[in-house]
Parts: C-alpha cells; structure tokens; sequence
C-alpha cells in the first residue's frame, strides 16, 4: 500500500486577479517507510502541498489519498479525529505551549484521543527518552535550547503512534550542527519504527537524509532525484 497518493493536486488561493495558484498539477505517490524530502525555493507551494496531504487544507482539484483514505470525503470532524490518530505534524506554525511543561506539551496528543493523564504523562516520558532529554520532563520550553524545543516537538509528533510525520521546515531554526542532529534522530526513528516521513525544506544540508526527493517549483513537481543510501 503507498501511504500518500496525490493526483494532480491543484490549490488556489485568492480571487480574481488576486488569484494565487499555489499547486498547478501534483502528482506525487509516497511509499510507505519512505523518507521523502520536498524542495523548492521560497514560495512554490511547499507548505500547501504538505497542508493538503495532511488535511489541514483542502485542494480545489485532484485527489490525495492516505493509507487508501481519501480525507476530503470526510467530515471536519472526522478529518481532525483522522489526523489526531494518525498523523504526526512538526511544524513550524504547531509550536510548544509555553505555560505545559516539555513532559505536559508531549502528552498533548494522547490527552487528545482520550488517553488518561497518568498514562499520557508515563508515555511522554518515555519519548523523551526517546530523543535523548529525559532530564527535561519538568522544564518549560523557554528553559530549552532550539535543538532540544525540536526535540520535544519530535516527541509529541511520536508520541501517538502516527503511520505519517509530515515536518514543515524541521531545521530552519537551528544551527548546522543541531540541524544535523535533528535529521539523524528523526531519519533514525522513521527507519526503527517504520514510519513514513514526508519533510519540506529549502535547506541542502538535509538531501543526505533523505530516500527520495522531489522538487517544487511554482506549484509543479520539475524532477525526482533518488538518494543513494
Ligand atoms: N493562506 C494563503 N493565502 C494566500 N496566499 C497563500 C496562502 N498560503 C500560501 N499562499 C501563496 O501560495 C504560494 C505557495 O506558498 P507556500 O505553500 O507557503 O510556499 P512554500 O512553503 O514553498 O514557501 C505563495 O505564493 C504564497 O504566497
Ligand atoms: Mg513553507
């Protein structure tokens, strides 16, 4: 089974001549376990893209289906259930509730599927662990350097036990090092736990960690460059 199938995706924003054409035809199949890296320059529809086939956004033509699932024929209700089960998100825009402590902000999406407290608070413990600060349970985000709030975000992404993590931009915040660390921790945990991976980003220093990766530009798909690993 592919874990994502678009089929000439195309999203507009705006009317008129204000119309922004921010998705022109995407066809894009992801397999499951793959770690698909998506390119292009500022402005090419990167983001949408990844909003559409996480069901945040709704496409104006084509298809995107996930695990077989077509998220557009559902409910609002339904999709938010969908994508509370079943995907995890590291964006930009998702970031740390400052006031939660690292272990509270971890929780967040097994509260959210009605997961008790004590159980929710053990298992986000144990992500922690996971990516490596287990001694940050009780801090606040504030009190954490960016590579470890990214870290945490990883964590929460995890934490549900998502089939799809979709990462907006993962490193753009940090530096070269910690960037690095970053995508090797979450390469690593993808690979262990077979978990299909779709990360967008401008920045080259990620191409290594990837399996595949594709190119956007103003709103197409222009060339698929394979990985060697
Ligand atoms: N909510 C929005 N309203 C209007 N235009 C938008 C919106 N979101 C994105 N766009 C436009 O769509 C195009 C693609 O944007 P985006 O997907 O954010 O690109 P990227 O992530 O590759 O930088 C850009 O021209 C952007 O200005
Ligand atoms: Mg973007």
């Amino acid at each position: 089974m592919d874990a994502v199938v678009c089929k000439n995706i195309k999203k507009w924003f705006g009317t008129g001549a204000a119309r922004v054409e921010a998705l022109r035809g995407v066809d894009l199949v992801v397999r499951q376990g793959e770690l698909l890296l998506l390119m292009g320059p500022s402005g090419s529809g990167k983001t949408t893209l990844l909003s559409v086939i996480a069901g945040i956004l709704t496409q104006d033509e084509g298809e995107c289906l996930v695990s077989d699932i077509n998220l557009n024929a559902m409910s609002d209700e339904e999709k938010t259930h969908y994508r509370g089960k079943h995907i995890g998100f590291v964006f930009q825009s998702f970031n740390l509730i400052p006031t939660l402590t690292c272990k509270e902000n971890v929780s967040v999406p097994l509260l959210l599927n009605n997961v008790d407290m004590k159980t929710a608070l053990q298992k986000a413990e144990e992500l922690l662990k996971m990516v490596s600060i287990p001694e940050k349970a009780d801090a606040y985000p504030k009190e954490l350097s960016g590579g470890q709030q990214q870290r945490v975000v990883i964590a929460r992404a995890m934490i549900h036990n998502p089939d799809l993590i979709v990462c907006d931009e993962p490193t753009s915040f940090l530096d070269a090092d910690t960037g690095t660390q970053v995508m090797e921790l979450l390469r690593a945990l993808a690979k262990e736990h077979g978990k299909t991976l779709i990360v967008v980003s401008h920045d080259p220093r990620i191409m290594p960690y990837a399996d595949r990766i594709e190119n956007l530009e103003d709103g197409k798909i222009r060339e698929t460059q394979i990985a060697k690993h």
